[in-house]
């Protein structure tokens, strides 16, 4: 196993720590142990992609510690996010007697995480949970800062919970397994950190041969875990975590959820932003095209092929538009960005002309 590296995440009594290393799913049982404060079987949420690669390595470390536990098994997607999702964990719960005292541990990707937390925030109001990524996007991003959710036929993540986890344990190793597609979701994540808050991660992930996984977890981890510590319920500087996501959902919204991975879209609504900034003569000229480059040499494609027009409605229903404003994240430069309440008139004229338009 590599060595272990380790952050806290200083939420007072809610403090949690993340531990990242390669093949650290082998110490999962140790490091579960000393959470538990009953004697009732632990719940493993998971998907059955997960499960069915990594079911014998985390069943022995949690027996070779004595740890009681009982795999959920859910089917793999986003459809599980769901009412239905739910009520398949809550079922599970019952079944096996999980109490406010017990301990339930998210085994999977963003999906699992999200769906895992929530069951967990709302059992018998809360019960603490294991938060163990194995997507690039969880370890990287949905796994730290608490927020739970499922989606509803009305909108994605409309119900939801902020319930942080106990732990983080993050095993690099996992992602070994991970089909490339999403190993380029995660990595759109990747560099969005880097251009909201890390100039030297961004400059890193631009070389070639560039840094290894873990560092870039640890240093994504790291960057998230500060900004949650000052602005756990996103009121403030967590917004900047938004950064390509307001064009980034529109997109996933125009084509109906359906076509680009969440990381897709947001890479091409990174771009889009620095563009808008570039235009608006708020950000730096050159950063748009720096981060074309560092996504395209990360596999994603840069530049949205669709109707950029056509997102301006998906702006207009955007659950955050408030008064025909939304808060737009902006940069300063590559490493440096911020929050802009921007009317939809500014940033319907702001797009005109990028991309396709008809
Ligand atoms: N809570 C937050 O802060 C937050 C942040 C970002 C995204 N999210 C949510 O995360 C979700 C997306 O998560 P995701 O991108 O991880 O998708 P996902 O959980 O659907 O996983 C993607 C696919 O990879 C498979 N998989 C997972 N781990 C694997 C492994 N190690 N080897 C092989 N296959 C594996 C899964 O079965 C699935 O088919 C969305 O619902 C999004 O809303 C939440
Ligand atoms: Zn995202």
């Amino acid at each position: 196993m590599s060595p272990v590296k380790k952050l806290t995440v200083g939420l007072g009594e809610r403090r949690y720590d993340i531990l990242i290393a390669e093949g650290l799913l082998r110490d999962l049982g140790s490091l579960v142990r000393p959470l538990l404060s009953s004697d009732g079987p632990v719940a493993v949420v998971t998907d059955e992609n997960v499960w069915g690669a990594y079911s014998d390595a985390a069943s022995a470390s949690l027996a070779a510690s004595g740890v009681k536990f009982e795999p959920i098994v859910l089917p793999p997607g986003e459809g599980n996010k769901s009412m239905s999702g739910l009520a398949t964990v809550y079922d599970g719960f019952a079944g096996l007697g999980v109490t406010r005292n017990g301990l339930v541990i998210a085994f999977g990707g963003g999906v699992i995480g999200d769906l895992c937390g929530f069951a967990a925030a709302t059992w018998m109001r809360g019960a603490r949970f294991v938060q163990v990524p194995t997507t690039l996007l969880a370890q990287v991003d949905s796994s730290v800062g608490g927020k739970t959710a499922i989606n509803l036929p009305q909108g994605k993540n409309l119900a939801g919970a902020f319930h942080q986890p106990s732990l983080v344990v993050i095993d690099t190793g996992l992602l070994g397994t991970l089909p490339d597609r999403e190993i380029k979701n995660g990595m759109s994540e990747v560099v969005k950190y880097g251009a909201i808050r890390s100039e030297s991660l961004f400059e890193a992930l631009g070389r070639r041969p560039g840094p290894e996984l873990p560092d870039v977890i640890f240093e994504c981890c790291r960057i998230k875990g500060e900004i949650v510590e000052r602005d756990e319920r996103d009121f403030g500087e967590r917004m900047l975590l938004n950064f390509g996501h307001t064009l980034g959902h529109a997109i996933e919204r125009q084509s109906g959820y359906e076509g680009y991975r969440h990381g897709e879209a947001v890479a091409f609504g990174s771009v889009l932003a620095a563009s808008m900034g570039e235009r608006m003569g708020v950000t730096e000229p050159g950063s748009a095209e720096a981060l074309r480059r560092t996504l395209a040499l990360h596999g994603l494609e840069t530049d949205y092929p669709g109707d950029v027009s056509e997102l301006l409605p998906a702006l207009a229903s955007d659950k955050k538009n408030l008064g025909g404003e939304v808060n737009m994240v902006l940069l300063r430069r590559i490493g440096d960005a911020f929050v802009r309440r921007t009317g939809l008139s500014e940033i319907a004229s702001a797009l005109e002309g990028l991309g396709r338009w008809t």
